[in-house]
């Protein structure tokens, strides 16, 4: 991985170099040592340059600083976000970060690893098995009595002890698929062993997260650190475009990349869909100039990348039976041509929902929280509205067959 990923802590608000055009010639064989992937459009994968997460960044080296001088910090750590947006990519770059730090031991999880509380005492720290050998680790159903003198106490008393010695960081990722009793669990042990010792868990998953934790148990997760892993600001999306591109001796000449920026909706995965296609273009022409020539010559890739990711949501939210809801979604925002950034509140998201479903309260609900899931909307936190998840997801629901375009 290179320098910026595995800068420990990110320089803020560099100047992005802009070398003069007569720099930029360079001869098709020179190229060839340039990378053939530079960029990361996928999925959870670290970008080659890790733009705009520094308060994120810093709660989290924080949390790890306090975790080295061996206190306790005071709650899990909840990262919300609709898909895109790089909950897995900061989960990555903290799992590097501890390691490369050698702060405390890391466990990465995601739900498939814990489909039973009994797996608990497995994928916690494997080498506590070790040590407390096979039949102590099974983990009793939780929320039956047993729980307070029973294993899970056993597992808590040896985490605190091995948490003592040496910090313990757990990070689950797509936590909001996470099994209820398995969640429960988790949260019960984390709150203990927190208390204690050096440990802390991290919970990622997109916005109904919050519902699937409020089922868990509400006062575990309402006390939590909440990191909101939304878009990014124009800034921080230059700098995600223009810094790797500069790192591999790329010149970007001025205003260049404004319309791409725009074009990229600040949503992290587009941004790398963006710098993806800008670097084809650029290593087919054996260039180095990113200039308004090269930026249309790479638009119809970007173009043909996001409708593919346009056409991949919108049938996945007709196989989840959700397209109806999602439409009668859109609308109610469409509706709101004066506001440039549309919002719904509450009563007005329930009626454009119980609109598209109207016999069925509860399945509407249940459709509004597919919704949520899908990143199709979200409450960022502190805000009582709700906002699409996806940029302009909602105008390609309307308009599938002209791609998002009302008139085209
Ligand atoms: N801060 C960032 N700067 C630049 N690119 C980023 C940033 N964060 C993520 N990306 C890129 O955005 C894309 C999506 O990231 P990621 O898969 O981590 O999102 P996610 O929120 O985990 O999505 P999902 O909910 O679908 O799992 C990846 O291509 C990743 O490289
Ligand atoms: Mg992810």
């Amino acid at each position: 991985m290179n320098e910026y990923v595995r800068t420990r802590r990110p320089a803020a608000g560099v100047v992005p170099r802009i070398l003069e055009p007569d720099n930029a010639v360079c001869h098709a064989n020179a190229m060839d040592d340039r990378p053939r992937q530079l960029f990361m459009p996928g999925t959870g994968q670290l970008p080659p340059y890790f733009a705009g997460r520094q308060v994120e960044q810093r709660t989290l080296l924080d949390c790890l600083d306090v975790l080295r001088d061996g206190g306790t910090v005071p709650a899990d750590i909840v990262m919300m976000g609709p898909r895109g947006n790089g909950k897995t990519a900061l989960l990555r770059w903290f799992d590097r970060e501890i390691v490369a730090a050698r702060a405390a031991d890391a466990v990465s999880l995601t739900p498939d690893d814990i489909t039973h509380p009994d797996d608990l005492a497995r994928v916690l720290f494997p080498s506590i098995l070790d040590r407390i050998g096979k039949a102590e680790v099974k983990v009793p159903e939780v929320g039956s009595m047993s729980v307070e003198g029973g294993r899970v106490g056993s597992l808590t008393r040896r985490l605190i002890s091995r948490c003592r010695k040496r910090p313990g960081v757990v990070l689950l990722d797509e936590a909001h698929n996470l099994d209820l009793d398995v969640g429960r669990a988790l949260l019960n042990v984390s709150q203990r062993v927190r208390a204690e010792a050096p440990f802390l868990l991290i919970l990622a998953g997109t916005p109904n997260l919050v519902d699937r934790l409020a089922l868990m148990g509400a006062s575990f997760w309402d006390r939590s650190k909440r990191l909101d892993i939304g878009r990014l600001d124009s800034a921080a999306s230059f700098e995600a475009l223009a810094k790797p591109l500069e790192e591999h001796g790329g010149v970007v000449a001025p205003d260049a990349l404004d319309s791409v920026v725009a074009e990229s909706q600040l949503y992290p995965y587009f941004i790398q869909v963006w710098g993806d296609a800008l670097w084809a273009e650029l290593r087919e022409r054996g260039a180095t100039t990113v200039d308004a020539d090269i930026v249309a010559a790479a638009e119809p890739r970007f173009h043909e990348r996001r409708d593919e990711y346009y056409a991949n949501r919108y049938r996945e939210l007709r196989r989840e039976g959700c397209l109806p809801v999602a439409s009668a979604v859109a609308r109610a925002f469409a509706r709101q041509t004066s506001n440039e950034n549309p919002t719904l509140t509450d009563e007005e998201l329930d009626h454009a929902v119980g609109a598209a479903l109207p016999s069925a309260d509860r399945s509407a609900q249940k459709a509004a929280a597919r919704l949520r899931e899908l990143g199709y909307i979200w409450q960022p936190s502190g805000k009582i509205d709700w906002e699409p998840g996806i940029p302009r997801l909602m105008g390609y629901v309307l308009n599938p067959r002209t791609g998002g375009r009302a008139n085209p």
